[in-house]
Formats: structure tokens, sequence, C-alpha cells
């Protein structure tokens, strides 16, 4: 039997090296292998959550789908689509909330963080701010993995979590209504899965640490000679572990050329040598599918193309598999 891979990406803001590390480069190695079935989308519902810009997630959509087109996702091996444009999810997402419980979304790392900060902030309510899309985050992601029973999903260590949720949810539906889903996996790639950013901290849209994959060459390098580093001489050996411009460079590299770059570290290379090296590998690996980026970006019909088609082949799963649960729930035809 094949393997299902699937994942998907948030459309808020501009596609970054941390999209690439933790979901595109996983997702669009699992895609070529012979043995897997493989479905990736634009998670545009899940970026109301977070934005209420509508321009900006428009552009977002548009953004993200031409960097995993340009990136090399072979569009006629993996499905590839628009969350939005299958409205069985949603409705799956409230089947499911119905087998969620409340205790269980009260530990999401996503909704905790908030608190935390209301509580720190000193506010009275310790909920302030807070959506019920926020805080049911977690459903709508388990409907993405459970309706095309997924096994594995790649992502970043800090969804883990979520992925942990749908096995969770879907035990509890199958518990009760027959064995409908997939209980899916994480697959984390730890050598790469989170980056950190310019600052350090975990590389994403949220901290605005990021560095996006199709910037002009000359911006790339100055982004890369902002990234942050201590204050180690040339000369002085240098720990790999933990350091952005390694990170990186690990996660654009091949396993070999990671090694000779460790070895560098240990020999002591001066931080700004390695960031004008790091800058000349991302920018030799990037350059053919940034003129891609560019040329998809000046012709989004094409990019519409695509996703419709996706829409279209993910829906020959979703449409029969959403009657199905229906029915497994007491919603069928009456006759
Ligand atoms: N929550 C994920 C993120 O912010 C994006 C996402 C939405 C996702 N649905 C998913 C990832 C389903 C994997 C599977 O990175």
């Amino acid at each position: 039997m094949k393997q299902v891979y699937l994942t998907g990406i948030t459309t808020t803001g501009t596609p970054h090296l941390g999209n690439y590390a933790g979901a595109i480069k996983p997702a669009i190695k699992a895609s070529q292998r012979a043995d897997t079935e493989n479905y990736y989308f634009l998670a545009d519902l899940h970026a109301l959550i977070k934005s209420y810009d509508p321009e900006a997630v428009q552009q977002s959509r548009l953004e993200i789908a031409a960097a995993w087109i340009a990136l090399g996702l072979d569009t006629d091996k993996a499905v590839f689509y628009c969350q939005s444009d299958i409205p069985e999810i949603p409705a799956l997402t409230w089947l499911l909330t119905c087998q969620t419980a409340k205790g269980l979304m009260n530990r999401a790392h996503a909704y905790k963080a908030v608190v935390q900060e209301n509580e720190t902030a000193g506010s009275a309510d310790p909920d302030r701010g807070i959506t019920m899309g926020l805080f049911s985050y977690p459903v709508l992601m388990a409907a993405d993995i459970l309706m095309f029973k997924a096994h594995k999903v790649p992502v970043g260590k800090d969804q883990v979590q979520h992925i942990e949720m749908a096995r969770d949810i879907a035990q509890r539906f199958n518990h009760h209504y027959g064995e409908h889903f997939v209980l899916p996996e994480a697959e984390v790639d730890d050598s790469t899965a989170v980056l950190s950013g310019l600052d350090g901290r975990k590389m994403s849209k949220s901290y605005n640490n990021t560095i996006p994959l199709f910037v002009p060459e000359k911006k790339l390098r100055k982004l890369i000679m902002r990234i942050k580093t201590n204050s180690q001489e040339p000369g002085e050996p240098k720990d790999p572990e933990g350091n952005t411009l390694f990170e990186i460079y690990q996660a654009f590299a091949t396993p070999q050329q990671a090694e000779e770059v460790r070895q560098r570290y240990a020999e002591g290379i001066a931080w700004g040598e390695m960031k004008q090296y790091l800058f000349e590998h991302l920018n030799s690996i990037l350059n053919e599918p940034r003129q891609h980026y560019e040329a998809l970006m000046a012709e989004p019909e094409a990019i519409a193309k695509v996703l419709a088609r996706g829409a279209e082949q993910a829906r020959e799963q979703s449409a029969g598999f959403l009657a199905q649960l229906y029915k497994a729930v007491g919603i069928a035809p009456i006759r």
C-alpha cells in the first residue's frame, strides 16, 4: 500500500527559508518516491486566524503557490490545491469538533502561548484577543490531515503537537463510529526542520525575522550579513550545533557538504567568511527557482489552473469520504 504524505503552509506572508526546510523540501522529496501518494496545499483558511488583511492573504496565496512550483514540486505527481477549494474540509471540521475534548484544545501550545502573554501583561481576561479560530485551530488542521488519510505529515517540530492532537481526535471518532480514519504521524527531519531566523529565534512570520526564499541576489546577501552571530574570533573553533548560519546551510546542503562545513567550523572559520559562503551557496541553489518564481508571479492564471486541477483531484477523495462520514454519524439521505 502507498504511503500518503500531506502537508500545508499557512498563507500569511512571503515564503521563506524556514518553509522550505520544514515542509517544502521533505514534501518534494517524498513526492519523488514511487511508493507514495502526495497531498500538498495552501492553508488559506488557517491564514484567517492570524491575518485580517484580505490583500495580504490573497498575495500570500499566490506567492506560496508559486514557491512550491518554482522549487520543483511536480504537480503531475502530487495533488496540489487550496484548502478553501475543498468545501468538505470545513464540514469535516465540524464533525471532528463534536468529538474534540475542550480540555485537549486547552493544552495546545499556540493557544497557551497567548494566554501566557495575557497573564504576563497583567490582563484581567486570560482569553483576551483569542478567537474561536485560534482556539480550535488544531481541529481544522486535523480535518486537513484526516480527510486524505495521510500516514505521514512533514512539518517543523513546532507542529508535532498538532499532529498528535489529530491522532487523538481520529481515535475518538473511530471509537464511536468505526475505523474511518488513518492515524497520522509527524515526520520531522531533526537536522533541518526548524530554522532559526535573523535574530536567532525560530524563523517565523510572527517574529518578523524571516529570510524570504525569493529576493533579489543583493537583498539576499544583505539579509544573510545581518544574521546575528556571537563574538567568537576568526580562528577560534566554533560549534555548528544550534548555529543559525550552519542550520541554514545544512537545510540546503547534502550531508557531505554539511560535513565539510562542520570541519571548517572546527578549524575556526570566521563568521564573515561563513556568511559569504552561505550566501554563495544559497544563491547558486535559488538562482534558477527564483527566475521560475518570477515568471510564475507574472502569470497568475497558470497558477490558478494548476490549483483548480488539484482541487478537482482532491475532491475525488473528499466528496465521497465526507458522504461516508456523514452516513456514519447518522446523516444520510432520507428515503
Ligand atoms: N499549521 C501549519 C503551520 O502553521 C500549517 C498547516 C495547516 C498544516 N494544516 C496543516 C501542516 C496540515 C500540516 C498538515 O505551519
